[in-house]
């Protein structure tokens, strides 16, 4: 007998294009194909060796690992405060900061704490789909900033003035950067703006700085690190993460500096959403502050530096469009221009572009349901070697050969 059970309507969110694709990797691989995948947003080497190592003690030592405090181990919100005072030369009082299974795990929290349903957020687009697909689950209705090249694909107060216009009172912002799947960031002084313009109006500002330390300075540039909208204003919410910079994404753990009127609400809820952060990846994490870690994020940093000045360099021979300035992270996101050719989409063109020369990247539509379909990411991320390859194989695609590798 059928029974009539339901699914709730509020849960469907979008499935991603770019499963299908990392599908059809795993079986060209499992077919002996070699494939080569630009596709992941992650660095592949992982944690840095004094986080493993500290990981290894850990179990080797037999360390009870119950339960911790809902919002972390004290020792590691003393720790993230020092990274802010390293960085941004800023106090951070570690009461708030509230330690998190992921930034993913930061969003639900903070997302629940500051927003009601039917609140109003804006954000850009194209931007990472997850912002807007947790927000509307929790029936928070959300408005994109349809963000180009004219704001380098961000958000801007000319862009919020209008969304403002149309849509009447925001509650919140959310803004990257660096950006995923764009890689802009915004200036110190464009933060600052935003930051004002928020204030003002009363819109919470939701900061997600979880690829701070990625990110490519002009040569001579005196200084290279991002502006955290703590350093203007402690009543925004920064979302950052041990998974970009110190590669550690399977670990599960981020962080949210969280505002004063904020935290008790956040203390009450993470208890019940997760009880804690993962206890191992906390204790493990402490080693992420010292100094051989930084050393060796900033070693990768230069590897990622690496494979960007490569792509970069190979634009003109792979012949597309408007590219997004990479300034961080480790993506680029291009608009594929005359090569789309008779491709109906990016997405087919992704799906040929596999089948033909075994190369992944991931069709802009993830990002952007409106104008992804012309635009692909490449995430150089999976180094040199890679990168460079890719480049010679699309070359050949858009070539026409379709010999396989
Ligand atoms: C912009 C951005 N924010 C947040 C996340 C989530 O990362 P995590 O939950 O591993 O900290 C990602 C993951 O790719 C991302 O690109």
């Amino acid at each position: 007998m059928q029974r009539n059970l339901k699914v709730a309507e509020r849960a469907k969110v979008p499935a991603f294009e770019v499963m299908s694709i990392l599908d059809r990797v795993a079986q060209l691989r499992a077919a002996g194909r070699n494939v080569v995948s630009l596709c992941a947003g992650e660095p592949g080497d992982g944690a840095p060796s004094a986080v493993s190592r500290r990981a290894a003690q850990i179990h080797a030592e037999g360390t009870p690992l119950t339960y911790t405090p809902a919002l972390g181990i004290r020792e590691l919100r003393q720790a993230i405060a020092g990274h802010y005072k390293r960085w941004y030369n800023i106090e951070v009082p570690a009461a708030n900061v509230a330690v998190t299974t992921g930034s993913s795990g930061a969003f639900m929290l903070l997302f629940l704490a500051a927003f009601n349903a039917g609140d109003k957020v804006a954000l850009a687009r194209p931007g990472y789909p997850a912002y807007a697909n947790i927000l509307r689950t929790l029936g928070i209705d959300v408005v994109e900033l349809a963000a180009g090249p004219e704001s380098r694909y961000q958000p801007s107060v000319e862009l919020l003035e209008a969304a403002w216009e149309k849509h009447g009172h925001l509650d919140g912002l959310v803004l990257a950067s660096p950006a995923n799947p764009t890689g802009t960031m915004v200036s110190g002084s464009e933060l600052d703006d935003l930051a004002i313009w928020c204030r003002e109006r009363g819109v919470r500002l939701v900061s997600d700085e979880i690829y701070h330390g990625i990110d490519y300075p002009e040569p001579g540039a005196q200084t290279r690190r991002s502006v955290s909208s703590w350093e203007l204003d402690a009543d925004t919410v920064v979302i950052s993460s041990f998974s970009k910079y110190w590669g550690m994404t399977g670990w599960r753990l981020g962080w949210a500096l969280v505002p004063d009127d904020l935290l008790p609400t956040v203390d009450a809820l993470a208890g019940n959403v997760a009880l804690c952060p993962p206890a191992p990846a906390q204790y493990a994490a402490l080693a992420a502050f010292g100094e051989d870690s930084y050393r060796e994020a900033e070693a990768r940093v230069a590897e990622f530096s690496g494979a960007r000045a490569t792509l970069l360099a190979a634009l003109p021979r792979l012949g597309w469009g408007e590219c997004a300035p990479a300034d961080g992270a480790f993506y680029l996101y291009a608009d594929l221009g005359e090569k789309l050719g008779s491709f109906a989409d990016s997405s087919q063109y992704c799906a040929a572009l596999l089948e033909a020369q075994g190369v992944a990247i991931v069709p802009g539509v993830d990002f952007d349901a409106v104008d992804g379909g012309r635009r692909v990411r490449l995430s150089f991320a999976a180094g040199l070697g890679q990168v460079t390859e890719a480049i010679e194989r699309i070359v050949r695609f858009q070539n026409g050969h379709s010999v396989s590798a």
